[in-house]
């Protein structure tokens, strides 16, 4: 006997039942291993002739994924099961790229091999050099990241072809090994100085510095505190689940473009304030408070919904505690300050400040705003000897990993199909033309 209170069921298991003009339709709830439950509702318009309505996907799970897992509440952040504290302690870089790219940690032969097929991709085709000369020196080096990377499917046709799971490799290998060095040519070209070649000798972060900040009239030794700072940078930017770039990157495969072109839609994304361009946004907004004590100004204008000012680095769409990198950040923030001898940071100081008042305002605390990623990322890099245009810049870097891991994983998925969201209507309904003598 069937309790009315009970769950729907169907073949599969438990159901969710909506009820639409007097009809029920049931649709089947699919579980994670952790997180929340799914209503697979793929069949919702064929049976009811309805959409659901999600503008920002705010309640839309948009794919299944084994990549990386957020519990919003709980600050919690996971790259293939793994606390993102644990990685950015013990591990490096492309340990992590292998782990989100192969689902596993590699062990140390596999970890030695992986090193080494990066490091020998790192160069880029002498002829790309040319392409920066086309850009204004003073351009935004976000806008040269997408020209550049997006001009990538001009020069390795040999692995543009999505269907190879060969050519899918060569061209993560490649990607992950030559965003460094597109980057750090982006930034040599806006500060007028040569280009750097990479070194082989040198790792991943170290490798980073170096082409941005050597010059060729004299030998430039990376600190090792500072490269240990980027490289744990690299990795908290890592990869974030179905965030707007990476949602982007998946929208863009799914049409089976090819994986430099997915890459830059990555980036245009991501260069928004509102997502990977808040860093340099938070440092502006740093800057432009000035001083401890105009903070109260800036906290009552981001709470005045007729002011379009918001508090840059602070607030997250899935965190609604502390964002776990931003923890992780601010620790790697002091730990910089203090190699180059920066002892009180005015920047820094309005950031403590800003955030302790924040955290105890009853706005910050009921909508529950809390420092994210970009909050100490900019006086951290701005203290590695980065101008603010280029914050965004080494999250793409670092971010390129998570997209292409995505990427690869929609490409792999058996039941992939062409992303197309449908809309809600509200336009004019059918008229017809009128000729433009006739119009009043
Ligand atoms: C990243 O998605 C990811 O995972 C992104 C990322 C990643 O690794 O890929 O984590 C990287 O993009 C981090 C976020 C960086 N952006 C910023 O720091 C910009 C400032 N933050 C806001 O723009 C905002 O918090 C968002 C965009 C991050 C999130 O916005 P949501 O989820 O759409 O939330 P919302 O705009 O609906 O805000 C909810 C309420 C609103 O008030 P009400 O309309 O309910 O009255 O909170 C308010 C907002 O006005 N609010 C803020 C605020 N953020 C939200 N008020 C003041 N200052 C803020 N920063």
């Amino acid at each position: 006997m069937n309790d009315e209170n009970a769950p729907a069921t169907t073949q599969e298991g438990e159901a969710a039942t909506l009820q639409l003009g007097g009809k029920g339709y049931d649709f089947p709830v699919l579980p994670g291993t952790i997180g929340p439950d799914v209503v697979d509702i793929s069949k919702l318009y064929g049976t009811a002739h309805t959409f659901t309505y999600d503008p920002g996907f705010t309640s839309t799970a948009s794919c299944e994924s084994k990549i990386t897992y957020i519990d919003g509440d709980e600050g919690v952040l996971l790259y293939r099961g793994y606390p993102i504290e644990q990685l950015a302690e013990h591990g490096d870089f492309l340990e992590t790229c292998y782990l989100l790219l192969y689902g596993e940690l590699p062990t140390q032969t596999q970890k030695a091999d992986f090193d080494h097929r990066v490091t020998n991709h790192t160069m880029l085709h002498e002829q790309m050099a040319r392409f920066y000369s086309g850009f204004r020196r003073d351009a935004h080096p976000m806008a040269v990241m997408v020209g550049v990377v997006g001009a990538l499917s001009a020069f390795y046709h040999d692995s543009t072809d999505i269907s190879d799971p060969y050519q899918r490799m060569v061209a993560s290998v490649r990607m992950i090994a030559k965003m460094p060095t597109i980057a750090a040519m982006a930034y040599k070209y806006h500060v007028g100085q040569p280009f750097m070649y990479p070194r082989n000798e040198l790792d991943y972060a170290s490798n980073f510095l170096h082409m941005c900040f050597a010059v060729p009239c004299e030998e430039y030794k990376v600190n090792p505190v500072l490269a240990r700072a980027m490289d744990r940078i690299f990795i908290l930017h890592a990869d974030h689940e179905q965030n707007a770039s990476t949602s982007t990157v998946r929208l863009a495969g799914s049409s089976g473009a090819n994986p430099f072109a997915c890459i830059a839609a990555g980036i245009a994304c991501l260069w928004g304030p509102a997502h990977g361009g808040a860093n340099e946004a938070a440092l502006n907004m740093l800057g432009e408070i000035g001083s401890v004590d105009r903070i109260p100004e800036y906290i009552e204008r981001a709470k005045d919904k007729d002011d379009p000012f918001r508090l840059m680095g602070f607030g997250h769409r899935v965190y609604k505690n502390y964002d776990p990198r931003a923890k992780i950040m601010q620790k790697t923030c002091h730990e910089v300050l203090a190699e180059v001898g920066i002892k009180d940071d005015p920047l820094l100081d309005v950031a403590l400040e800003l955030e302790r008042i924040a955290l105890q305002d009853e706005y910050f605390v009921e909508k529950k705003l809390y420092p994210n990623i970009d909050f100490y990322s900019g006086i951290t890099l701005k203290a590695l000897g980065f101008p603010t245009s280029m914050f965004t810049v080494l999250f793409s870097v670092a971010r390129t990993v998570g997209w292409i891991a995505q990427w690869k994983e929609m490409i792999e998925d058996p039941k992939q199909k062409i992303g197309r969201p449908r809309q809600l209507y509200t336009g004019s309904t059918r008229r017809d033309y009128i000729p433009v003598s006739m119009r009043k």
